[in-house]
């Protein structure tokens, strides 16, 4: 089984140490090049392995921390997602309902992975829209 964390800010840094602590290895990606954040994952751990988009997705299990609005970036990072699972610990925090199209952060988001996997896509910790 592998795994991925898509975004390496706040949050993916903090999901990243919670897989340094268990000693398992996770890719972890951004827009950028991974030599540009190779440091900030070694100095988490050994198990934390920079790699871009296109390889990182490539995982089994895919944790998904951007910002709502990078959503749809990373989903067309793979013709299909069949197959995966997608831990979705985003939230719509700051952006306007009428983004939305009045439905919930969480359906906008797995109308996009649902269409790829055929499975939809699993809130995480989830507490509003
Ligand atoms: N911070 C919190 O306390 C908190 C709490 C709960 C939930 N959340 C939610 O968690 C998500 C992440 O929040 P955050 O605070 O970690 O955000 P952040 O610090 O801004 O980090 C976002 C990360 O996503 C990367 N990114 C942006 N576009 C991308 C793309 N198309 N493909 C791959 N990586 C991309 C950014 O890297 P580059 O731009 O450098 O490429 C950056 O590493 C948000 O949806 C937020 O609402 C945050």
């Amino acid at each position: 089984m592998s795994y991925a964390i898509i975004g390496f800010g706040k949050i993916g840094h903090a999901l990243a140490k919670a897989f340094a602590r268990k000693g398992i290895e996770v890719s972890v990606a951004t827009t950028r090049d991974p030599e540009s954040f190779a440091a900030d994952a070694a100095a988490i751990g050994p198990t934390i392995i920079p790699k871009t988009l296109a390889e990182a997705v490539k995982a089994d299990i895919v944790f998904l921390a951007v910002r709502f609005e990078a959503h749809p970036g990373v989903a067309k990072a793979l013709p299909t997602w069949q197959g995966k699972t997608i831990i979705d610990v985003t939230n719509a925090y700051g952006v306007p309902p009428e983004e939305l199209g009045g439905l919930p952060s969480q359906v906008r988001r797995a109308s996009l992975y649902w269409r790829k996997t055929g499975q939809g896509l699993q809130p995480f910790g989830r507490r509003g829209p």
